[in-house]
């Protein structure tokens, strides 16, 4: 097999972020505390597994970071957009999901990670009130001017790269229309100011024009539209999303693929969540958590398949709730009740009882999203990276030529095992498909 052409890693890679929240300023500061101790960032597959390569005779197993050519932490410089919160080290403190000793040694370094003025719409978000705000006569006004704002960072920071991860605020759930089926169509939108184009679809058409990889973290349509696939093919650019997979979603693809596997019957999967973060408050409206319980609905069908498992899965009760509750915090309490059946149909129960952190969980995937949109970048891919499908709850999938919509893939075993082969395939090594190996 023959390795792909991937330009070196060299230079510095510029981290945007939009939105300076408890993800953003949580997977910067562990970035930095990296970087000052030397020590290997929990949770990061990028960081800290080990991939095999050919038989498995050969004993060939290297770290990812040392068979694939990342970016080096120590090259991030990070930067970002918020309507509220001034700067990094703010943004942590409100979040409080760090403590102030963790905090301290990087203080500095935080506090230098000033938010630029964002592109907020307070229709799509109503439990904020942005005050760092931009202004412009139209939306494609408000679009050159985050192009500006990428292109200052890149000459301000003397970046090689850039990669935007988009971690601000969940939006209002709205449908496709019209304005986003072409870039024509968008452009002509974002001239008009269609109230149908949301701020992140504003960043991500600023990020794709400026040639910049776009992932997405929260489950609104920011790169899922057809416009944006049309115009990540045509300018050459990585593009991927959305939702980061993490709590309870990460639970559930977990498991569901093991009582897929047994062939153990599923009839329902009650869900319930606390949670006291500005995210909790921002889902806490009817419209919001919209865009999340579409997200996190579709898992369990995907990976059980019920039309061809009628007998197991034809006939399941999939319930999510997310509560705000701001005692909580971003410690976010999630209960799952899972009823299962097995030979002759006799029930069982599952209880999951996860005190997760949401954003502990959530860092180390903007990291690995934002080493691996670069990777994805310089070994010239463009349009949806449904490799690193393995990152979200509900992965984007490239349209079929003919139209027909393909499902998306949340297995998670099943998306680790595409993210690796697509690495071990970029870079001249056999796929392991554990056949005969
Ligand atoms: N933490 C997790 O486990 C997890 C998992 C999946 C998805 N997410 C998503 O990640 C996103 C971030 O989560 P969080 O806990 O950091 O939330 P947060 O509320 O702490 O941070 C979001 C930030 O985005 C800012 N913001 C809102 N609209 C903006 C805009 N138009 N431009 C720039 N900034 C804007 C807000 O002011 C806020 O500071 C949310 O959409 C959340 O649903 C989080």
């Amino acid at each position: 097999m023959t390795a792909r052409d991937i330009a070196p890693a060299t230079g510095k890679l510029g981290v945007l972020l939009p939105g300076l929240g408890a993800v953003a300023s949580t997977f910067i500061a562990g970035v930095l505390q990296a970087r000052q101790s030397g020590e290997a960032p929990i949770g990061s597959l990028s960081q800290m597994a080990h991939i095999r390569l050919g038989d498995r005779e050969e004993g060939r197993n290297p770290l990812i970071k040392d068979f694939v050519p990342l970016a080096s932490l120590d090259d991030i410089v990070f930067g970002g957009w918020d309507p509220i919160s001034p700067n990094a080290l703010e943004a942590a403190r409100t979040a409080g999901v760090l403590e102030e000793r963790d905090l301290a040694p990087i203080s500095a370094e935080m506090e230098g990670i000033v938010a630029m003025d964002a592109v907020f719409d307070q229709s799509w978000v109503s439990r904020l009130e942005g005050t760092r705000v931009k202004t412009g006569a139209s939306k494609m006004e408000l679009a050159e001017q985050l192009i500006a704002d990428i292109e200052s960072f890149r000459t301000e920071n003397g970046c090689d790269r850039l990669v935007i991860v988009w971690c601000a605020s969940t939006e209002a759930y709205r449908d496709v229309t019209e304005v986003h089926q072409s870039v024509e169509a968008f452009e002509q939108g974002l001239r008009d100011s269609d109230p149908m184009i949301s701020p992140s679809q504003i960043y991500a058409y600023a990020a794709l024009i400026s040639g910049v990889p776009f992932a997405n973290g929260a489950p609104n349509l920011s790169t899922d539209l057809p416009c944006m696939i049309e115009l990540a093919r045509r300018e050459g650019v990585p593009i991927g999303g959305k939702d980061f997979k993490t709590g309870q979603t990460l639970m559930k693809t977990i498991l569901a693929p093991g009582f897929k596997a047994r062939m153990l019957g599923l009839r329902g999967w009650y869900s319930t969540n606390i949670l006291g973060n500005r995210d909790g408050e921002v889902l806490d409206d009817p419209e919001n958590f919209k865009s999340k319980e579409v997200s996190k609905l579709g898992v369990i069908d995907t990976i059980l398949q019920p039309d061809a498992y009628p007998d197991l899965y034809g006939n399941v009760d999939h319930v999510v709730r997310i509560n705000y509750y701001p005692p909580r915090g971003d410690n976010k309490e999630g209960w799952d009740n899972i009823d299962i059946f097995g030979w002759m149909g006799y029930p069982m129960q599952i209880k999951v009882n996860f005190l997760c952190r949401d954003s502990i969980l959530a860092a180390p995937l903007v990291l690995d999203l934002a080493l691996f949109f670069d990777l994805a970048a310089r070994a010239g891919e463009a349009g949806v990276q449904e490799w690193l499908s393995f990152y979200f709850k509900a992965p984007m999938v490239t349209p079929n030529p003919d139209g027909a919509d393909l499902p998306p893939e949340h297995d998670i075993f099943i998306q680790q095992i595409k993210l690796k082969n697509t690495l071990r395939t970029w870079m001249g090594e056999e796929p392991v498909t554990h056949t005969e190996q």
